[in-house]
């Protein structure tokens, strides 16, 4: 291509109209369908901007992924701060991703740093939160902290967060929580005295027909031009949402479709279109976990995908995994790590839910035993082609 006809590539028209508005981080002006779960949130943390004393609430979102938890907390954010603001509170809405923040202290130390611009070095836990609730009241502010992801904490430090009200006094606590959690992995964290701290669960259930409909219509509406996507293919993306009950296969597949269109240069969204983006995407498989792996932990994960693909089973052996990832890590020019480092990124993995793995006792009594990885969500070629763009992109410089 040269430059001319780059040049005309950036001319040429477009079926979106706000592509941005497709993002993970968008926040829609309209939140459908979950008037239930905001009610119970507004019932819930109004009082701060009622009470003179302006209490600690402690909420959790349940559901599965795709169910529109992160979406309904921002828009819940975004808006009470609005709300505030006219009452005259000054409320800060702070969120955390644990997949980018994976501990209390991370989330802390980030508070820290942009609240008293101070590293927070040298400061424990609690001295860092006790200067970081001191300036809130200085300031006469209060904070709504959303925590996202939470089952990638570990439950003390859940507790340790719902628990800032007791420890350092109620009047001293001008904060509240708001957690947020797929269903299956809470169970896990749960416990009587994590139970006891909260006000309020919230469960949400994935979108039927009638509301993916409405949804996907709305988000279309902002996303595409007029004439591009019809109501029958927007039955149909529907329909593909209630099977894998996940808004995001949805507005995934438009955001797929419409690339499609402007990459081959045609004006609407068809059918075959629908259907290959669909097919491209994994609902259950969440991309964005990748972009916050380390890089460790994406070496060790090519690892395991390129053991996959070579012995065409569906599980890899820790110890050929072991060998694939040395490899890999010297073609970048890396120092691998030894083994019992991939193993424990291979425990994270799991956690992540991007693998599962299981010990395995074998016969054979000299190689003991064994743990056998297996891939969740996504074809192994498919995540080896995902990684190596990554990769290129990170270490080839
Ligand atoms: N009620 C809704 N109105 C508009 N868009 C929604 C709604 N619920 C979910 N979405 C969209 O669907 C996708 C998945 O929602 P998300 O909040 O990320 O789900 P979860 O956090 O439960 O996995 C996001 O792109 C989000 O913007
Ligand atoms: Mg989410």
């Amino acid at each position: 291509m040269d430059e001319e006809a780059f040049r005309k590539q950036f001319t040429k028209k477009s079926v979106f109209k706000k592509l941005g508005s497709l993002d993970k981080s968008w926040v829609p002006d309209k939140l459908y369908c979950r008037d239930d779960a905001l009610n119970t949130l507004i019932v819930n943390y109004r009082r701060i901007l009622e009470e003179k004393e302006q209490p600690s609430i402690n909420c959790l979102i349940l559901g599965k992924g795709g169910v529109g938890k992160t979406c309904t907390s921002r828009y819940f954010g975004k808006n009470f701060k609005t709300v505030a603001t006219e009452k005259d509170v000054n409320l800060f809405i702070e969120y955390f991703d644990c997949i980018n923040f994976r501990s209390k202290s991370k989330i802390i130390r980030e508070l820290l740093a942009k609240y008293t611009h101070g590293s927070g070095r040298g400061y424990s836990d609690d001295e860092a939160l006790k200067l970081i609730l001191t300036k809130l009241i200085r300031d006469n502010g209060y904070m709504l902290l959303i925590i996202d992801e939470v089952h990638l904490l570990k439950p003390d430090d859940v507790l340790a967060f719902l628990n800032i009200a007791e420890t350092f006094g109620h009047q001293n606590a001008k904060l509240s929580i708001l957690l947020i959690c797929r269903g299956a992995d809470w169970m896990r964290i749960e416990n009587e005295r994590i139970l006891s701290r909260l006000n309020e669960k919230i469960p949400l259930e994935p979108y039927n027909f009638e509301e993916s409909m409405q949804i996907l219509t709305y988000r279309s509406e902002i996303a595409l031009r007029e004439y591009v996507l019809d109501e029958e293919l927007l039955t149909m993306i529907a329909q593909i949402v209630v099977e894998n009950k996940n808004m995001r296969h949805g507005i995934e597949i438009i955001r797929k479709s419409g690339l499609y269109c402007d990459k081959e240069g045609l004006d609407f969204i068809t059918a075959d279109i629908v259907r290959a983006a669909s097919d491209d995407v994994y609902p259950t498989f969440r991309a964005e976990i990748i972009d916050g792996l380390k890089d460790q932990e994406l070496l060790a994960l090519l690892g395991i995908v390129r053991s996959l693909m070579n012995s065409g089973t569906p599980f890899a052996l820790v110890d050929d995994a072991f060998e694939e990832y040395q490899s890999i890590c010297e073609s970048y020019s890396i120092e691998p790590h030894v083994k019992m480092s991939f193993r424990k990124y291979v425990r994270q993995l799991a956690q992540l839910k991007i693998i599962a793995s299981k010990t395995v006792r074998i016969e054979d009594a000299t190689r003991g035993r064994h743990l056998e990885i297996t891939l969740l969500d996504i074809p192994a070629g498919k995540l080896a082609e995902l990684l190596e763009d990554i990769f290129e992109r990170k270490f080839l410089k």
